[in-house]
């Protein structure tokens, strides 16, 4: 999709579709000051219809009184409740209308004097715009093929173009994050995220490195091994390195990347067991930041590292009572083998600190249910050893509108997860704060480096209970891809 900036009065602009900002209540239009008073009535009747509601539409014909053929009113609420996601979720709808109609170009008007900033509000309209029009079809026969070009219609800026670049990638990173993390598990297995990685290595020039099942073994990857070793398709470890900061420490992420997770011989229940194909979101988040990184260029280094095994129950899978040793040395007593995202993870995080010595550590995984009952299906769960990096991804996330809640982990959780007769045992004490003893294992494999980690159970795919917005239509959301990249821009500056 073409996305381009024109700085002529939005009167003038000839396109198909002309969509302007309405707000709640003061009824204010931007943009269509001193329109032609015929088209002036029917802007103040659609008015009284939509009353400026946060992402409700109305359609105006133009008669040819102006270049452009129709102009479109978008509410985006009342002025006091406007907040970062405002233009994500209205532009979202507009894009949703502008597929419904099949129109070719339209255009948008950046709204002047708003408590936002102008390149907030740009980059807030591309993303809602693009994450809205994807849909994914590949398992169709009628294919939705539709394309649109979007003008953006805003003051000279010298930073207009740079923000609209860098909002089309960083969509393009979130679609791709949102097309792998849709695939069905019988054609997504660790190799299938294997190969995607290496594509992308090849493509945006970063260094890639696959471990493969006996490398894994030999490696002392003892999580990743005894996970994997259910399954006819076989785990791998993927690593991606973007260089582009000197001799700066590395930022290294980290994602859960677990195909398909049956519980194992903890075998989960039937139902919604499908939805365990979304057990590898968080390594497509990962391989997603990394695609937006590289083409950004950032300068800086950034590693992203995921472990990916299928979870299944056969003969040969790991069982209840065994004892395992982690790539830290650390051993792991396991007591339930449906706990083995934070198994794969371990060693991940424990290989990223050792082998890259980073500035810091993050991770994405949709770890534990139990997220899901403290925080529902809209709030990501946060937990850290460091609180400025805290302070850093609540930031972040302000920004985004990818909501997190920052968790407590301290020595009393970190004595639930202690073993008879391992190290740790790979569940908790019953199921209190299942969410937090999953962190403590984790929190197990860093050693020194501030580390946060992000439970996305709830919030990785739309499910009950799920917001309803435009730009996550069902399926994954490609949760965390945009918070990282803000928080990395924080981080260039
Ligand atoms: N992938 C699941 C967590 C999950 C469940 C995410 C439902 C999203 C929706 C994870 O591997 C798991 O099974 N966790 C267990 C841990 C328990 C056995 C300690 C859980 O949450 O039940
Ligand atoms: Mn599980
Ligand atoms: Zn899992």
């Amino acid at each position: 999709m073409k996305i381009i900036q024109d700085t002529t009065n939005p009167l003038k602009k000839k396109t198909l579709v002309l969509c302007a900002y309405v707000t709640e209540k003061t009824n204010q239009v931007f943009g269509l000051e001193g329109i032609n008073p015929k088209i002036k009535n029917a802007i103040t009747e659609s008015l009284n219809e939509i009353e400026g509601k946060l992402g409700k539409i109305s359609i105006i014909n133009t008669y040819d009184l102006i270049p452009a053929k129709r102009i479109l009113l978008v509410g985006i609420g009342t002025k006091e409740k406007i907040s970062n996601d405002t233009f994500r979720f209205a532009s979202g709808k507009i894009a949703q209308k502008i597929k419904d109609m099949k129109v070719k170009d339209f255009a948008i008007i950046v709204p002047q004097q708003m408590q936002l900033k102008q390149t907030s509000i740009i980059s807030q309209i591309i993303e809602g715009v693009r994450l809205s029009l994807f849909s994914f079809d590949k398992y169709k026969k009628e294919k939705i093929n539709f394309s649109t070009n979007l003008t953006i219609i805003a003051p000279n800026s010298k930073d207009i173009p740079k923000v609209i670049k860098r909002a089309q990638i960083i969509s393009d990173g979130v679609i791709f994050t949102k097309e792998i993390a849709n695939l069905p598990p019988n054609e997504c297995t660790p190799i299938t995220l294997a190969n995607f990685a290496k594509d992308l290595a090849n493509k945006n020039k970063m260094k890639c490195r696959i471990f493969d099942k006996s490398q894994l073994k030999r490696g002392g990857f003892g999580g990743i091994t005894a996970v994997g070793q259910g399954s006819k398709n076989e785990p791998r470890l993927i690593i991606l390195e973007h260089n582009k900061g000197g001799n700066k420490k590395p930022i290294v992420i980290v994602g859960k990347a677990v195909t398909f997770d049956t519980g194992g011989i903890s075998l989960k229940p039937g139902e919604k067991m499908d939805e365990m194909k979304f057990d590898k979101c968080g390594g497509c988040t990962v391989l997603g930041i990394m695609k937006a990184v590289s083409e950004l260029q950032l300068p800086m280094n950034v590693v992203g590292i995921v472990p990916s095994v299928e979870n299944m129950p056969s003969g040969e899978s790991y069982r209840p009572g065994d004892i395992i040793k982690l790539y830290s040395g650390k051993t792991a007593e396991i007591l339930n083998t449906d706990a083995e995202g934070r198994l794969i993870l371990a060693d991940a995080l424990s290989y990223g600190e050792k082998i890259y010595k980073p500035k810091t550590i993050i991770d994405f995984a949709t770890l534990t249910g139990a997220c899901i009952v403290a925080l529902g299906t809209n709030v990501a769960g946060m937990v850290s050893n460091n609180e400025n990096l805290v302070k850093e991804m609540t930031s972040a996330s302000n920004e985004t509108y990818e909501e997190v809640w920052h968790l407590p982990l301290n020595e009393d959780y970190m004595n639930m997860i202690k073993s008879d007769v391992a190290d740790m045992k790979n569940v908790g004490i019953g199921r209190a704060a299942g969410t937090i003893t999953a962190a403590a294992f984790l929190q197990n494999a860093v050693e020194k480096t501030p580390w946060v980690h992000f439970d996305i159970a709830g919030v990785a795919w739309t499910q009950t209970g799920t917001k309803e917005k435009p730009y996550n239509p069902k399926g994954a959301t490609g949760f965390g891809v945009r918070l990282i990249l803000e928080y990395l821009r924080k981080n260039t500056q």
